[in-house]
């Protein structure tokens, strides 16, 4: 029987909105104060769901307690208090939306949990804008 188990988190980090192969004029059309030089912040909220078979043996999915120090150590420690555009190289050539960050977590993700499961990752930007991706 399969089931999915969810755990949220959260971080912090900064980010613009910035097509470096635009003019500052179609960047601010296209992603208004997102585009703002200085960069801003968010305060993100992640929730990651496995859905997967119950192991006979465990009566769980995936032990909640690792997926937690998975996200911590995969997710949190990387991106909480950063700068997406500069500290993390995946977005040297890739703009920092929630779109390309979830689909960046994810890849974290799915490197780590080494079961066979679908994985999605939901990512709040704030809390009425959020993305899911799934695979
Ligand atoms: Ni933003």
């Amino acid at each position: 029987m399969k089931i999915t188990v969810c755990r949220k988190a959260h971080f912090n980090a900064a980010h613009k909105l910035y097509n470096k192969n635009w003019s500052k004029e179609k960047n601010t059309a296209t992603f208004g104060k997102c585009s703002n030089d200085n960069f801003h912040g968010h305060n993100y909220e992640l929730i990651v769901k496995l859905y997967g078979e119950i192991d006979k043996e465990t009566g769980m999915v995936f032990d909640l307690a690792k997926l937690k120090g998975i996200i911590k150590s995969e997710v949190e420690d990387l991106l909480d208090h950063k700068n997406l555009n500069i500290d993390i190289p995946y977005f040297n050539d890739k703009i920092p939306t929630t779109e390309n960050l979830s689909i960046f977590i994810w890849e974290k993700l799915r490197k780590a949990i080494d079961i066979d499961c679908k994985i999605s990752v939901i990512l709040y930007e704030t809390p009425r804008n959020f993305v899911e991706y799934t695979a």
